[in-house]
């Protein structure tokens, strides 16, 4: 007893010391601080900063991790929250309005449907049931490549691109567990989605730059201007379009019910292949991800923060679900790294209270050349959703980490 006093009393009089000096440079919870922080903004509640309705994907991952911090914390402002920019774009009749249109056939906007779902469990209100049926019947509709694969939107041709496994699957997971747990003609469908989508963008051992991970997209098509002659794919890895697709492996997986034929074990597959790579193509004394990864601190290349805090979410959340092993804890390791860059870089307090994040590349997208430089011309944001959401998610699971 006196050994372990005399032992451990130094460093606790040094902790007591620093504490108040700790509390105040750090919030008790970067998780909340950042929701508080959009909401306090009026970010992700349904509509464009001009009041205008939208159905909006970046709204849809905000409330992923709003309803985290509701379940957390039984703070009720999160759910209400919620709700309240759900109903800012299906009107009473379940109709989803804004801008919303079926016949584009975009993923984009389906990741608000499993809001909808969550919304229909917990209040039992038809309306969001009917929004989700709409969704459903888009997937039903959706136009395919030869292979299967769904196109990312009516207008991109025969194009599959990682961001829309996030769009898509998360919803189509979401409501095959919630109304049709036995179909499976759907679960083999969804097993298929993610499948395809990694064997025709990740990068063989011959590519230029190799690291293993997955490019952007693809085109089965191959007419693209962008499309390898070979493959099809795009021709870099972008840091966010994996960061969704890797998003997408832990969510899915954390869904899927046992009977949904092979969907578990073909994600645990492909989570086990990426997650020693993502974790390997890290920067080595930052700890965290070049926008363009294939191209590691060429000129302009810079490090982006979504993609960053997204890699984060989903490595911790798999190795803290039992999906990666990370027997030697490097993988732990590393994305506490990564985080810690990302808190002293990238949050930036603001004299309201409210925290700001920076870094986040507006878009990227596989509309023009899909290039170099095509990705780091396009503009960085402070403040953008689908960075803070990413980070709010990030500090969730680092915060479950610590505790
Ligand atoms: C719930 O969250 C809101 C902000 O989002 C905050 O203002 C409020 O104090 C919280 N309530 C509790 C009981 O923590
Ligand atoms: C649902 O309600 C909206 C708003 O009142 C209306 O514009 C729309 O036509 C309705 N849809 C159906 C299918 O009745
Ligand atoms: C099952 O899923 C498939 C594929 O999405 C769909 O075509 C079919 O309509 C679904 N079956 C039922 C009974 O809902
Ligand atoms: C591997 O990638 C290189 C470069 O993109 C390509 O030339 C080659 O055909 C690919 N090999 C296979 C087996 O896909
Ligand atoms: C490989 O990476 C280097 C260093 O970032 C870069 O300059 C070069 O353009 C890359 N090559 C290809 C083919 O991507």
């Amino acid at each position: 007893m006196f050994l372990r006093l005399a032992k451990f009393t130094p460093v606790f009089s040094l902790l007591l010391a620093l504490a108040p000096l700790v509390s105040e440079a750090r919030p008790q919870s970067y998780a909340i601080w950042a929701a508080d922080s959009a909401i306090a903004r009026g970010q992700g509640n349904g509509l464009t900063s001009a009041g205008q309705p939208t159905v909006s994907y970046e709204h849809g991952e905000f409330q992923w991790g709003l309803r985290l911090l509701y379940e957390l914390t039984g703070n009720r402002t999160y759910f209400d929250y919620i709700q309240a920019g759900v109903d800012n774009i299906v009107f009473p009749n379940g109709t989803i309005h804004g801008d919303y249109k079926f016949t584009d056939f975009s993923q984009d906007p389906v990741r608000t449907g499993p809001t909808f779902i969550y919304l229909f469990e917990e209040t039992g209100q038809k309306k969001y049931k009917t929004a989700a049926d709409t969704f459903r019947s888009q997937l039903d509709g959706q136009p395919r490549t030869g292979q299967g694969q769904f196109w990312h939107k009516l207008r991109y041709f025969n194009q599959g691109w990682l961001d829309g496994i996030y769009m898509g699957e998360v919803f189509y997971t979401a409501y095959t567990n919630a109304f049709q747990a036995n179909n499976a003609t759907a679960w083999a469908d969804i097993t298929s989605q993610f499948q395809l989508m990694f064997d025709n963008t990740i990068q063989n051992a011959t590519a230029p730059n190799n690291t293993g991970l997955m490019y952007h997209g693809y085109d089965f098509s191959h007419t693209a201007v962008w499309a390898s002659p070979d493959r099809g794919h795009s021709p870099e890895v972008w840091d966010r379009a994996l960061g969704w697709y890797a998003m997408a492996l832990v969510d899915v997986l954390e869904m899927a019910p046992p009977n949904s034929g092979n969907l578990k074990s073909t994600l645990l597959r492909i989570l086990n292949v990426l997650a020693p790579k993502i974790r390997d193509a890290a920067d080595p004394t930052s700890g965290v991800w070049w926008l363009v990864i294939t191209q590691p601190g060429r000129a302009k290349n810079y490090f982006e923060s979504s993609g960053a805090a997204m890699y984060i979410y989903a490595l911790l959340k798999a190795v803290r679900l039992g999906y990666v092993k990370d027997a030697d804890g490097s993988i732990v390791a590393a994305m506490r790294k990564a985080y810690n860059y990302a808190v002293q870089n990238w949050v930036v307090p603001n004299s309201d209270g409210t925290m700001s994040w920076t870094n986040t590349v507006h878009v990227g997208s596989l509309d023009t050349t899909g290039d170099f430089n095509y990705y780091v011309s396009q503009s960085v944001d402070v403040d953008d959703l689908k960075g803070v959401a990413a980070f709010l998610l990030a500090s969730y699971e680092f915060e479950k980490l610590k505790s």
